[in-house]
């Protein structure tokens, strides 16, 4: 198996469990937003940028029989304020990708997309994946023209793929010092003693799934057959108020969230309908939110 982006949050997470199925991994990722836990010795590693010579003759070299493309920036305020450079990564990286891999024999392909970035404000929830894309930012605008050139490449190259459209994944090791990652900002806070921030009212909604979860529908997905998009989420709301609240208590903090202006653009409720992912994959998420989040402060206690 190729894993772009393995060094990443949710590339860490799936490499250790393809490793502990016996997977033979090339891990191919630049290190520009590692998580900080080192690929495992077993794994082949490749340091280079995804749509160099380099990345992608190592890929045509290992002959994988499936990539998982994790590699991308994740970041939706900085696809705002730099969607060019958003889409050179997004896009113009998962195309080159795409062409070394169809060049390669055409090994089953995974994406990496986002259900709560290409739906923008579903007018059903939780949302299936007939629903129309409406994307709200460069980010999502992104992964739904990556979802659009796999189509392409499926029709014209018969590639083999699966668009995993994840729920907002949370979990150990995700970075909590940028912009992104409501769960993993909350735990440094509530361990520096402060409460989580809450934007806006804190009532909208988001689907948030843990990465283990995550991490177990990847390779599912790679030994799988099923085409086109699939949800990754747990079919339910939660509130960000909520995650905020259950934080806190872990922490043994005593203290209201700090409430900040909402963002731009920020919908008010968003929760993927995973039905799908269940009937193809036999997939669904057994990590509870309570379970999850006690799971998550807990290795950010450990690492601080
Ligand atoms: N975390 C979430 O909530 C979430 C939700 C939906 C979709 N996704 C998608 O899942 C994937 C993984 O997300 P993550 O949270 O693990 O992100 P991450 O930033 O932790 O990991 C991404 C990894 O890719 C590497 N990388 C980025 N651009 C690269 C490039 N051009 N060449 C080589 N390596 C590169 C980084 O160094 C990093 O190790 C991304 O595609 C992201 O858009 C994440």
């Amino acid at each position: 198996m190729v894993v772009t982006g393995g060094a990443g949050f949710i590339g860490t997470h799936t490499v250790a469990l393809l490793l502990a199925e016996g997977a033979k991994v090339l891990v191919i990722d630049d290190l520009r937003h590692a998580c900080g836990v080192e690929v495992p010795p077993e794994a082949d590693r490749v340091e280079a940028e995804i749509s160099t010579p380099a990345a992608l003759q190592s890929l045509a070299r290992f002959q994988p029989t499936a990539v998982l493309h994790l590699a991308a920036q994740g970041g939706v305020s900085r696809s705002l304020r730099d969607p060019a450079g958003d889409a050179l990564n997004n896009v113009v990286g998962t195309l080159a990708l795409l062409r070394a891999v169809v060049d390669a024999g055409r090994p089953r392909f995974v994406f990496a997309s986002s259900g709560g970035a290409i739906y923008g404000r579903a007018r059903r929830l939780p949302t299936r994946e007939t629903a129309p894309a409406r994307p709200l930012a460069p980010y999502g605008a992104a992964k739904l023209a990556g979802e659009g050139y796999l189509g392409m490449f499926q029709r014209t190259f018969k590639l083999s793929y699966a668009a995993l459209r994840y729920g907002n994944v949370y979990g150990p090791h995700q970075d909590g010092t940028g912009e992104a990652g409501m769960v993993a900002i909350s735990c440094r806070r509530v361990l520096d003693d402060l409460p989580p921030r809450v934007t806006g009212t804190g009532e909208q909604t988001r689907d948030f799934v843990y990465v283990g979860d995550v991490a177990r529908a990847n390779v599912l997905a790679l030994a799988a057959t099923v085409q086109g998009p699939i949800n990754i989420g747990t079919g339910r709301p939660t509130s960000i108020m909520t995650v905020a609240r259950a934080l806190t208590a872990l922490g043994g903090l005593q203290a209201e969230p700090e409430f900040v202006p909402a963002r731009p653009g920020e919908v008010p409720a968003s929760y993927l309908d995973p039905a799908r992912a269940q009937a193809r994959l036999s997939w669904s998420p057994q990590v509870a939110l309570q379970e999850g989040l006690a799971l998550t402060l807990e290795s950010f206690r450990r690492s601080a």
